[in-house]
């Protein structure tokens, strides 16, 4: 079944998000946090009978509180839940993705492996600075030899527009792929 081709991982920059939920956030993290770990499958939400079971991934709960957290909610599994019922259950049809504690901690595996806050750092991309997406594009490109897809919310009243989410892109074999590969 050709239903999907493409693994997605979604980071999410925490002040852009609390600041379009437009909710006071506090201990906002000042790293790119993991968001999700998606497939392209238009159709979501591929299994509604497999619910969310907090329980299975009890063993990596440090690491998901510090880089996989709920921004807006904090200490609670609202993000994850969400996260397993949309896109979880789709990944699951591959053996490697099947169970909850293997789709969350391959996105934590996946997160570290690419260290897209460090690596951003390192090419002197500053959090308080502007650039241009196609700077944000290049120094991705340099960095990992792939294209990114980066999401941004529109300018507000004199003010430029904000990144809120730098995707990185996947093979079902968990090699780094071009985001605009259809
Ligand atoms: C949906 O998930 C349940 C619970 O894991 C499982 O028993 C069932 O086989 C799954 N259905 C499909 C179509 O994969
Ligand atoms: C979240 O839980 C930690 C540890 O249990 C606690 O220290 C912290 O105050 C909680 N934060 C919120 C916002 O409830
Ligand atoms: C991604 O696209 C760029 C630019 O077209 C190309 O140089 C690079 O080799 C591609 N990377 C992969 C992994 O296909």
């Amino acid at each position: 079944t050709p239903e999907w081709k493409k693994l997605i991982l979604t980071h999410h920059w925490p002040v852009t998000v609390c600041k379009m939920a437009e909710q006071k956030c506090d201990d906002i993290p000042n790293y790119w946090t993991l968001h999700g770990l998606w497939t392209d499958k238009e159709a979501q939400m591929c299994n509604i009978s497999w619910p969310f079971d907090y329980s299975e991934i009890k063993d990596i709960l440090a690491d998901m509180n510090k880089w996989w957290p709920d921004v807006l909610h904090p200490n609670s599994s609202q993000l994850l839940k969400h996260e397993w019922q949309k896109h979880g259950t789709c990944a699951a049809s591959l053996p490697s993705l099947n169970t909850q504690h293997k789709y969350f901690s391959k996105g934590l595996e996946l997160y570290t492996r690419v260290s897209l806050s460090s690596a951003l750092e390192k090419s002197g991309i500053k959090p308080a600075n502007t650039y241009k997406v196609e700077e944000i594009e290049n120094v991705i490109l340099n960095v990992y030899g792939v294209i990114p897809k980066i999401q941004c919310i529109p300018p507000q009243q004199g003010e430029d527009a904000q990144t809120l989410g730098i995707e990185i892109c996947f093979t079902k074999d968990f090699d780094l792929l071009n985001c605009t590969v259809e």
